[in-house]
């Protein structure tokens, strides 16, 4: 059972919830009179996504990105691929890159300096959760959900060997569930 390799709840779904209104509540203000178009970083934001454009009453279109991940590991590389691009040119529109973590801020540089090369109108981005004591590039952030410390999370989209991305809260996995060595792990 997946919620028995959970150590810590560190933000609960009432807490994203709420939270969420809130940052909805602001992007719908700076856009207004304006039609975003919402990037959404695969996979980790699709959770943060559906349930942050529910909340937007703006109207907006969607697109998706997906970068090279981590894999298993639970550490950078540093190094980042897109293995899908959007679907439309972006030259003219306002765009905002919905992601779910920055942790070095690797992916985003990256991603945001070769959006910007598309000549979009605006170019302004929202992350539900940042590690801010990982940064290795300073990236500039209009709206952050949660400031949370240098633990490594998983739930509500966030994956460790791509499970737990259904759980309801962002969590702290046991660290048995990396580490076998460090206890007994139940299957
Ligand atoms: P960055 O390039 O180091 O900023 O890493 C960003 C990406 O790494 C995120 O979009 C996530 O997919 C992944 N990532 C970073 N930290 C975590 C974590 O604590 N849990 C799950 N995935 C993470
Ligand atoms: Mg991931």
């Amino acid at each position: 059972m997946e919620q028995n390799d959970i150590a810590q709840i560190l933000i609960t779904e009432e807490e994203l919830q709420a939270r969420i209104k809130e940052l909805a509540a602001e992007i719908s203000q700076a856009y207004a009179g304006k039609e975003p178009l919402l990037v959404s970083v695969l996979k980790g934001s699709i959770v943060f996504m559906a349930d942050l454009i529910r909340q937007l009453t703006v109207p907006h279109a969607i697109d998706f990105m997906a970068t090279s991940s981590y894999g298993a590991a639970t550490e950078t590389s540093g190094v980042v691929r897109i293995l899908k691009d959007l679907d439309e040119p972006i030259e003219g529109l306002d765009v905002l890159i919905v992601e779910d973590i920055i942790d070095s801020g690797n992916t985003l540089d990256y991603l945001r300096n070769l959006l910007l090369a598309r000549n979009p109108a605006s170019l302004r981005i929202v992350t539900l959760l940042s590690k801010p004591s990982r940064r290795e590039v300073d990236v500039p952030v209009d709206w952050v959900g949660f400031e949370i410390p240098n633990k490594f999370v998983i739930g509500y989209g966030l994956d460790y060997g791509e499970r737990y991305r259904n759980l309801p809260f962002i969590g702290v996995l046991k660290s048995e569930v990396y580490n076998p060595d460090d206890g007994p792990v139940e299957t």
